[in-house]
């Protein structure tokens, strides 16, 4: 496989193309000017996947079936694409059994679409959407001002060993990137893989996101996404957040970016539930009641992560948390949740 992202607009293969980080992904591919094969699991679910064929009217747009547990499945939409943008993970919170639900199919995902790619013949670059929770999570986050950077991984012994609530995701997104820089390197395959924090903003997809009903819940006031914004700062040090358009911006950057190599976090904004609550009651008070109390938890973030790399490649974040709350808090409205 050829190195060095592409230069002309060609063909992309969005894997998982009907969630909401894909689905806003095929919009800008095909706005730039490429031709897509976007992958599902149940193409005869018109409901579900609605909003990705209403993105057929902003180009060539083709959807084809494909289950990551399935090897052949990705022989079509790969076939003929210079780049593959694989999205689609098994995401699954509430799983009772996360080995099963979240962390085998990960890996066995990566791997099926890495060897498609490798016997492709024109794939020049494929881009993994793994997670912060690949890099932050660590039992060892006792010191404050901690950056973490693309060299750190979260620590799988401690999360199988502790089991803290979420537990199978971390480790199903830290095992699969890693399953896939082995794959990489074996069949020599130019990977790019891209590190989100949580991601807000609106969605196309019918339903809206669970990482967006988390990232609003100090304003829709549900108690149990409350402790789970607070679950997240305790385990992963921080509460990282990035608007959805800059997190779609950055996949096509550096899938286009001949220097482009290794892992890259994607991250706007560093902060804690008591700072984020602090904005929100500044910014939308009259609105909304935002909750003081954040019981017991640090009110300083004990880590950021940075996105230095990334911004050293050239890529510039459009959106602050202004904006992402804003457009977040509009989508939401608009989708009937909250007043308007
Ligand atoms: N949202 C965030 O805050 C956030 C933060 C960091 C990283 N990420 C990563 O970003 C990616 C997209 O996340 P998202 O928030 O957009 O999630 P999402 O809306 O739940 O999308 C996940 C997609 O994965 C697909 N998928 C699940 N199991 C599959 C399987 N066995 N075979 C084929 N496809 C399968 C789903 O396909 P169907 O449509 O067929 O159900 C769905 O389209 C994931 O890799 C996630 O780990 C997300």
């Amino acid at each position: 496989m050829a190195a060095g992202g592409i230069e002309s607009k060609n063909k992309a293969c969005v894997i998982g193309g009907a969630g909401f980080l894909a689905s806003f992904l095929v919009k800008l591919l095909l706005q730039k000017g490429y031709s897509v094969n976007a992958t599902v699991r149940d193409p005869d679910n018109q409901e579900k996947i609605a909003h990705l064929l209403a993105l057929k009217s902003l180009g060539d747009l083709k959807i084809f079936r494909a289950d990551l547990t399935e090897e052949s499945s990705f022989d079509a939409p790969v076939s003929g694409c210079d780049l593959v943008f694989h999205v689609a993970a098994p995401v699954n919170f509430a799983s009772k059994d996360p080995e099963n639900d979240m962390i085998k199919p990960a890996i066995q995902g990566v791997t099926n679409v890495l060897r498609t790619c490798a016997k492709s013949g024109t794939v020049k670059r494929v881009v993994l959407t793994s997670s912060a929770a690949a890099v932050t999570i660590n039992n060892d986050l006792s010191d404050t001002g901690l950056v973490m950077d693309e060299g750190n991984w979260s620590n799988v012994d401690f999360l199988y060993s502790a089991k803290p609530p979420t537990w199978g995701y971390p480790v199903s997104k830290t095992l699969a990137e890693r399953a896939a820089w082995k794959i990489a390197e074996e069949n020599n395959i130019d990977l790019i893989t891209i590190i989100p924090s949580l991601i807000s903003g609106p969605s196309l997809t019918p339903q809206i996101p669970s990482s967006g009903n988390l990232a609003m819940s100090l304003i829709t006031g549900n108690e149990f996404l409350i402790n789970g914004l607070k679950g997240m700062q305790m385990l992963s040090g921080s509460i990282s957040i990035t608007h959805v358009e800059d997190v779609c911006e950055a996949h096509i950057f550096l899938a286009e970016k001949k220097s482009a190599s290794g892992r890259y976090i994607c991250c706007a904004v560093n902060t804690s539930v008591l700072e984020l609550a602090t904005f929100l009651r500044e910014r939308y008070l009259e609105e909304h009641r935002i909750p003081v109390d954040i019981g017991g938890l640090p009110s300083k973030a004990k880590l950021m992560i940075s996105s230095d790399k990334l911004m050293k490649e050239g890529f510039k974040f459009k959106h602050g948390l202004e904006d992402i709350y804003d457009d977040t808090l509009a989508y939401f409205k608009a989708k009937g949740v909250l007043h308007q």
